[in-house]
């Protein structure tokens, strides 16, 4: 197959933009080798583009197309080692906080916040799917939450949310991300800790989840120095979620590990429940590059 010959960014947004509602201003416009520029990743986030590559070298032809576009560009590494927030490149100094909305729903963005800015855009259809699964009255489990992005698209549905993570700022966030949606933060539940011991401690309190969100980082360390590894932990990690499941039940199961392999990926939420229905959606059609990642919906049968 022949490689995709790199795109103007204006071309690329263009195209996007015609893929997508007009109530989205978060999207990916130029993704890597999918769009003919391997290891370059470009984002909209509001009026701000955020460019991120591997190293400093930013393509030139963007940057002469960005100028004449005269809009605020963000530059960021994706360097293993470094994680410091983008520096600006380009364009009117602008506010490095702000709002910016996918599927019309808003989003706090803060371009300093370190390594992440407040959302991933590549589940932006899994957040979707969890708006339309969920019926008002129902119960969401979103951990590893981070802003809460799941949560404001549930709370949205008319679903209880339970928010948890780690950190929290994170559940501060979220708590923002609400606001901004005109919920009200008191009406939902937020938790902090580790997942895997909040499972277990709902497990034992009999609470039951309609729907679940698994999206844990490559990597974790608990509260108490335990570490969590997706490539060897996934399988129990949705056992124990499986645990606080309602009947007919849904667990997101996903991760953006690319170190594993699909199959792999799969074999693990198997392992972690046996008897449920498996399938998977499509990334994205924006994210044109590697299908990196791991993505099962598992639908309890009982
Ligand atoms: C990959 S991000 C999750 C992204 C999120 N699902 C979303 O779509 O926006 C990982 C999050 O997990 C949190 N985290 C890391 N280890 C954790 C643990 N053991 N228990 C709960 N949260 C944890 C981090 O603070 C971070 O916010």
């Amino acid at each position: 197959m022949s490689k995709p010959v790199p795109v103007s960014y204006i071309e690329s947004r263009q195209k996007r933009l015609s893929w997508l509602d007009d109530q989205t201003d978060l999207f990916r416009v130029i993704d890597g080798e999918g769009d003919g520029y391997p290891n370059v990743y470009v984002d909209q986030m509001g009026d701000v583009i955020l460019v991120s590559t591997m190293d400093e070298a930013v393509p030139q032809n963007l940057l002469q197309e960005w100028q004449t576009m005269g809009c605020a560009v963000f530059h960021k590494t994706l360097e293993q080692d470094v994680k410091r927030p983008p520096m600006q490149i380009l364009g009117p100094n602008i506010d490095s906080v702000f709002e910016a909305k996918e599927q019309g729903v808003k989003f706090k963005i803060d371009l300093n916040a370190g390594y992440s800015q407040g959302i991933f855009l590549d589940q932006r259809l899994h957040r979707q799917k969890v708006r339309d699964l969920l019926k008002p009255g129902q119960t969401l489990l979103n951990t590893f939450a981070y802003t809460g992005a799941f949560s404001v698209y549930g709370a949205l549905a008319g679903a209880q949310t339970t928010t948890l993570d780690l950190a929290q700022p994170c559940l501060d966030w979220a708590k923002e991300n609400m606001e901004l949606n005109g919920i009200d933060p008191k009406t939902q539940y937020f938790c902090k800790g580790d997942t895997l011991h909040w499972l277990k401690r709902f497990e034992k309190q009999g609470r039951q989840f309609d729907g679940i969100v698994l999206d844990p980082p490559t990597f974790s360390r608990d509260d108490k120095g335990n570490v969590f590894r997706v490539e060897r932990d996934y399988g129990k990690l949705v056992a124990l979620a499986s645990r606080c499941l309602a009947p007919k039940g849904w667990i997101l199961c996903t991760c953006n590990c690319k170190k594993l392999s699909h199959g792999a990926f799969k074999s693990m939420v198997r392992e972690g429940m046996p008897f449920a229905s498996l399938s998977s959606d499509p990334m994205p059609p924006e994210f044109t590059g590697e299908d990196y990642l791991k993505r099962v919906w598992a639908v309890s049968r009982a």
